[in-house]
């Protein structure tokens, strides 16, 4: 039971790019792919189209409609801010060991099944857990994670320090995806080369603007 688990280096990065070419890719094989983003913050129905769950249910090939995103995305928040306190803008909190069960019930059913994460891997999801609490109680022999950086300057430091906390946290990710980052100053390649130099054994695949490299290779 293959679980894709993208995390990021931060927020607006790419992930949800990333998901929604992998799932057309995997599609494409015949793959019975699923895909949930569990959590979704700045979720309002006026601008259902351009959010999340819309874009991973239209590379499901699902209607893109709002009540559609219930199962995709089980806790909404209409305010644009991390998970604690969009929660917390709402008067509630999400119960950690639900999120974990809630996954894992997923995961028994579905194979492949691809798990967008929210942010980058230490946001906090409730006040004591970020991501990589979360992705650690999922982690196991088929669990894949894809750690998806940007191109901007500054990004290498923020990709290998997110690396060097998956990789001691047992989460070496399968591949590096760099998303070429809007208006950035440095090459894309320079980048790619430069992270793979410091990121060793770890595969760095580079993805240029609306790119499609074969991901689904990697799973
Ligand atoms: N390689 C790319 N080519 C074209 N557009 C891209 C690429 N990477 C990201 N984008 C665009 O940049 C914006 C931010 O990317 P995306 O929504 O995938 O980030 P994210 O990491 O999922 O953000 P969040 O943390 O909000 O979930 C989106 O409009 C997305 O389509
Ligand atoms: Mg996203």
């Amino acid at each position: 039971m293959t679980t894709i688990f993208i995390t990021s280096s931060g927020t607006d990065i790419g992930k949800t790019y990333v998901s929604a070419l992998l799932i057309r890719q995997l599609r494409a094989r015949g793959l019975p792919v699923r895909a949930i983003k569990p959590i979704v913050s700045g979720l309002d129905e006026a601008t259902f189209a351009a959010s999340d769950p819309a874009a991973l249910l239209a590379a499901l090939g699902e209607p893109v409609e709002f009540e559609n995103a219930e199962d995709l995305s089980r806790w909404r928040f209409t305010a644009a801010l991390s998970p604690d306190m969009a929660a917390a803008r709402e008067g509630t909190e999400i119960d950690f060991t639900e999120l974990v069960n809630h996954c894992k019930a997923r995961i028994s059913l579905h194979d492949p099944l691809l798990i967008e994460g929210v942010g980058g891997l230490m946001v906090p999801l409730d006040a004591t857990h970020t991501v990589l609490d979360w992705m650690s109680e999922l982690n196991g022999p088929d669990f894949a994670p894809l750690l998806v950086v940007g191109s901007y300057l500054g990004t290498i430091s923020h990709t290998l320090t997110t690396l060097d906390v998956m990789q001691k946290n047992d989460l070496a990710p399968r591949a590096i995806i760099v998303s070429e980052s809007l208006a950035s100053p440095v090459p894309l390649a320079e980048t790619v080369d430069t992270i793979a130099r410091f990121a060793h054994d770890t595969r760095v695949i580079a993805l240029p603007r609306n790119g499609t490299p074969d991901l689904a290779a990697l799973i």
